[in-house]
């Protein structure tokens, strides 16, 4: 078996690196080796990458920090850990984008399912559009809390108009507090409406609620985080995200949803920018189907251009396609379309065997069918019937070649594939490879992360004067 020999030339070829690649694999399959080696090879070649990983442990953590100690890279090292806030640098999605961009990451939060829900939720799209408005027109950082404030206590409301300079987002942001006010039957007075306000953000509150209190609260609202992705694709730094997928879902795939919207922001700056990262920024995006969104498809092209690689990893086709999570075939065919190279490791189920299959494609067979015949006559003798005389024989030989359409990967070779082997797809190629086994030297038992105290920013502070939280 092929193993890792740290000066042995390096197997996985360059251009695997420079392109959008889709990785699908059952567990077990070997796909956090590969994705090491990926790794092992982005640090030793001083590159940048963001890691998004959706086995959240404490090991895995240890096990990158590791690895780019080995490498020198220890320093460029920043991790993103929701699930607990001691082992977290900190970061806030919410700092980039304008406010479509701003207002579309938070109502994400609520997931757009049709029926009398589609009217609530633009009742909050509204609202939230408002707040995201006035926010950037005061251009102050802001945080979760903040947000979830705003959403629910009038006096907060009035201070942040009282704050804001007149612009027409101040006086939309008018228009929807007055939307929200009620003339009360028994004083005659106009005041805020709190069943109205509950109505229109109820849902939205109470969950951005959990992005402020917590593990994630503590990692998530600081004003002047550690990481912003922008600079981390600039700097070439390397980003380790751990998602609590098993014992978080719903708050780990909510937050990778902001991730992955501010780091398509971050992507749109890079290539306004006109910058290219070299080498090839590249991000890991395990369980990628679990917090992929239709916007995203557009991002793959975008990315492309501006020398940033996504490596999707899947573990079924079929949840690209899923519709309970806003996706569907279109997606998965666009994924597919955009993504020039495809690695699989051992699958299990047949819909995936038969699309990689497909995906591998079709190699023209030789088919030779040969014949050979004889042929012998009998002529009937005058006088005696038995004694047979051949009256003529012939024999003949063809040969005839066909064409025929046969798979160069049958689905069924997918489910057999051992220890590190994958069969890699590329454009006009495809090959089985055995991927070596990287050996993580890890000595640390403790996780030993760059922390960096960043200096003071004043922000919005809206949550601390006004804490009545909904949650
Ligand atoms: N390239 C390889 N060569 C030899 N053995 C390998 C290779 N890759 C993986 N293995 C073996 O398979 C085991 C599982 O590998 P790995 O952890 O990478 O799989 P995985 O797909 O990430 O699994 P999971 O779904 O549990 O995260 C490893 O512990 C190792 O023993
Ligand atoms: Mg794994």
């Amino acid at each position: 078996m092929a193993q890792w020999k740290p000066n042995e030339e390096l197997k996985l070829e360059s251009r695997m690196m420079t392109r959008h690649c889709l990785g699908i694999a059952a567990t077990g399959g070997g796909k956090s080796n590969f994705l090491n080696l990926i790794l092992k090879q982005q640090m030793m070649r001083g590159g940048g990458a963001i890691h998004i990983d959706g086995k959240n442990s404490k090991e895995a953590i240890i096990e990158f920090l590791s690895l780019a100690k080995q490498h020198n890279r220890w320093q460029d090292v920043r991790i993103i850990n929701i699930g607990d806030a001691a082992f977290s640098n900190t970061y806030n999605p919410l700092l980039r984008g304008d406010n479509d961009e701003v207002t579309s990451r938070i109502m994400m939060l609520l997931p757009d399912q049709g029926g009398s829900g589609a009217f609530f939720r633009s009742q909050a799209g509204r609202g939230m559009r408002a707040i995201a408005g006035i926010l950037k027109s005061i251009d102050k950082p802001y945080n979760f809390g903040d947000l979830n404030v705003l959403m629910s206590n009038e006096t907060a409301m009035r201070a942040l108009l009282k704050e804001a300079p007149p612009t027409k987002e101040a006086r939309d942001f008018k228009i929807f507090m007055d939307q929200m006010m009620a003339v009360n039957p028994r004083t005659g007075a106009k005041e805020m409406n709190t069943q109205k306000l509950q109505h229109t953000f109820g849902d939205l509150a109470g969950r951005l609620h959990s992005y402020y209190v917590g593990n994630a609260g503590k990692v998530l609202n600081p004003y002047n985080p550690e990481i912003d992705l922008y600079q981390a694709i600039r700097e070439n730094l390397l980003v380790y995200v751990a998602l609590p997928m098993l014992s978080k879902s719903e708050i780990a795939v909510d937050f990778a949803k902001f991730l992955i919207s501010d780091l398509r922001t971050a992507i749109g700056q890079i290539q306004n920018d006109d910058y290219k990262p070299s080498p090839t920024f590249l991000c890991l995006m395990d369980e990628f189907s679990s917090y992929a969104m239709p916007s995203l498809a557009p991002v793959f092209e975008q990315a492309r251009s501006s020398n940033i690689c996504l490596f999707p990893f899947i573990q079924t086709y079929s949840s690209l396609t899923d519709k309970g999570n806003g996706l569907s075939d279109d997606f998965a065919a666009k994924i597919f379309g955009n993504t020039w190279n495809k690695i699989s490791f051992l699958l299990q189920e047949p819909e995936s065997c038969e699309v990689m299959s497909k995906v591998a494609g079709e190699m023209l067979k030789e088919v030779v069918s040969e014949s050979f015949g004889e042929n012998l006559s009998f002529q009937a003798g005058d006088d005696d019937a038995s004694a047979l005389r051949t009256g003529g024989r012939g024999r003949s030989f063809g040969k005839s070649i066909s064409h025929k359409h046969d798979f160069i990967v049958r689905p069924e070779d997918f489910k057999n594939l051992n220890d590190g082997e994958a069969i890699f797809m590329g454009r006009g190629v495809v090959m089985k490879l055995q991927v070596p086994l990287v050996h993580l030297n890890v000595e640390d038992k403790e996780i030993d992360m760059p922390r960096f105290r960043m200096p003071f920013k004043q922000g919005l502070g809206i949550a601390e004067r006004y804490h009545t939280f909904s949650g």
